[in-house]
């Protein structure tokens, strides 16, 4: 099993854009896939028409003992499940911080998904937390979808900075344009800047359009209502090239 996460410290950049769209193709490309709405704001399970409730108190997601499985929702599809949000998961940093060994406990409940699923993709909240440093240490890819703009590269540059602070696992954290316009010379002189010249930057990337926008509307991932549109096939070798990076 392998975990990517969505992240970024800035809110409204793309995270559950991309948690959904790449766990949907993952699921299509034949991977046995679990999206985890680790956001309170529960946008991802709004997307994919889960209710945002998780039954029981929060804490049980830090209880090592009880398998996280009986969490899971089925979606239409048979390869994508779903462990919905709840606005309660806003509670999960303090809890965490209120016991050193909750988060070795977080990781461990995170690790009996191993024999279900290939992949584990996590939507998370907007923040720099003790949930996210816990999400640093358990994944094996970190995505971070930033707008081209220089106060989001900054932004990136400052996450880079708080994920090396920490200790325990390093996961390889890569960012990803999303939003692009190319008729904007601000996007394109930073498309050429980074794009396949920084390392630290994803080779794909997402273009500004209105279909994306409808997900919410449509309350499906793009690729279900917008078939092979440009952000559509954009999103698809997004999800090759994160997949190539983490198998
Ligand atoms: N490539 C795109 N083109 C057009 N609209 C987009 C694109 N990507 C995301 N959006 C829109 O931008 C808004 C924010 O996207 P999204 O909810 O995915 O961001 P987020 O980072 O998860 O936000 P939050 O930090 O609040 O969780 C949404 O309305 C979404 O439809
Ligand atoms: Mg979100």
């Amino acid at each position: 099993m392998k975990v990517v996460s969505l992240y970024n410290i800035k809110g409204g950049v793309g995270k559950t854009t991309f948690a959904v769209n790449i766990a949907y193709e993952a699921a299509m490309q034949g991977l046995r896939t679990l999206l985890w709405d680790l956001d309170p704001q529960g946008s991802s399970s709004y997307i994919l028409r889960i209710k945002p409730h998780i039954k029981g108190d929060i804490s049980q997601l830090l209880d090592g003992k009880k398998p996280l499985a009986r969490l899971i929702k089925g979606t239409q599809w048979p390869l994508l499940d779903v462990i919905p949000s709840d606005f309660d998961l806003r509670r999960l940093s303090s809890l965490l911080e209120a016991k050193k060994t909750q988060s070795s406990k977080l990781s461990k409940s995170m690790k009996t998904f191993g024999r279900e699923y290939d992949l584990v993709v996590l939507d998370c909240a907007p923040e720099a937390s003790t949930v996210s440093e816990n999400v640093i240490n358990f994944s094996d890819l970190i995505v971070v979808p930033i707008i081209p703009n220089p106060l989001s590269i900054n932004t990136f540059e400052m996450l880079l900075k708080f994920a090396d602070g920490l200790t325990g696992k390093n996961p390889g954290i890569l960012a990803a344009f999303n939003m692009v316009d190319r008729r904007k010379h601000l996007h394109k002189q930073l498309l050429e800047k980074y794009l396949n010249r920084d390392p630290r930057f994803l080779r794909m990337y997402i273009p500004a359009s209105s279909s994306i926008e409808q997900m919410a509307s449509q309350r499906a991932p793009l690729e279900t209502f917008s078939h092979r549109s440009i952000s559509t096939t954009a999103f698809a070798d997004l999800t090759t090239e994160i997949l190539s990076l983490i198998t």
